[in-house]
């Protein structure tokens, strides 16, 4: 898989033409009206306090980084649509200690410097099983680069989507890679003007297990998976009924383990 050409230039990704061409359609979308909620319980249950450096990975537009921007954390949104990175540093809050770059998830390159890594509602996590890829080879690579720019007892919420919840609901614009776990979806997509282009998107979807086990072979301990909706986001054990999974895990510290903030339930795992 080659990430940067010969001429230094990132190469090419699906959802970088599905972004060009929704631009600030995509918050139009109903699963990106919950952004409050999703923030508020994500402040609480990563135990983010004043003064903490937040690393937003596939950012999209920021409205998360914005959110925690507006609440006063300092934030680095990165995403590979340009399009997007364009939107987030555009709509970015007066004030707020917010920055955005445009960068490949699956080739980071920050080292221990986050307290706190979101990547949310398929964040590049789950984005890079296109065909004729290995389907868990990118998502290793987005969560390796995670839990190398989180600083030792540095904490990770991250959803991806439900394989349950893809299979049960499977709807007839949907092919599903049982071997590989990729949901191709040949659907449409609507700019600002309300043009509508075809477009093919690929969905890695996950079991807690495979979260679970992914997490500590990149270092990290997975302190819950819990069953959420965007915009619902809860303390919830797994089920077959919520489209995403919320892994939420800890950088171990160098020969121990991860730190639970008091308050939360301890790791299940
Ligand atoms: C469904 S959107 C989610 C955006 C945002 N996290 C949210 O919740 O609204 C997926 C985002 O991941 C970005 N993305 C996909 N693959 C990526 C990669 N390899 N590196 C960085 N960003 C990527 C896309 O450009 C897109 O902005």
């Amino acid at each position: 898989m080659f990430l940067v050409g010969e001429n230094g230039r990132l190469v090419g990704h699906w959802f970088e033409d599905v972004a060009d061409h929704l631009g600030g359609a995509y918050l139009r979308y109903s699963f990106t009206k919950g952004t409050d909620q999703e923030v508020d319980f994500l402040v609480d249950c990563l135990g983010l306090e004043p003064g903490v450096r937040v690393l937003d990975v596939g950012c999209g537009p920021g409205r998360h980084a914005h959110a925690l921007g507006r609440r006063g954390f300092e934030v680095v949104g990165v995403d590979i649509s340009e399009r997007f990175i364009a939107l987030a540093r555009q709509n970015a809050p007066d004030g707020a200690a917010v920055s955005f770059e445009r960068a490949d998830a699956r080739s980071l390159e920050y080292d221990s410097e986050f307290d706190a890594v979101i990547s949310l509602c398929q964040g590049a996590f789950g984005l890079s099983g296109g065909a004729g890829v290995a389907s868990l080879d990118p998502d290793r690579a987005v969560l390796d680069g995670i839990a190398r720019a989180l600083r030792p007892g540095g904490r990770l919420a991250l959803s991806a989507f439900s394989a349950y919840f893809q299979v049960r609901f499977l709807g007839e614009a949907d092919t599903f890679d049982a071997g590989r776990g990729v949901n191709h979806e040949h659907t449409a997509v609507r700019n600002e003007e309300g043009a509508e282009v075809p477009a093919d998107l690929w969905t890695t979807c996950f079991t807690p297990r495979e979260l679970r086990l992914l997490a500590e072979s990149a270092g990290l301990h997975p302190d819950h998976v819990w069953s959420v909706t965007p915009g619902d986001y809860a303390v919830r054990p797994p089920d077959i009924e919520h489209p995403e999974f919320l892994l939420v895990a800890t950088r171990a510290h160098s020969g121990g383990a991860g730190r639970t903030p008091s308050g939360w339930p301890r790791p299940s795992a």
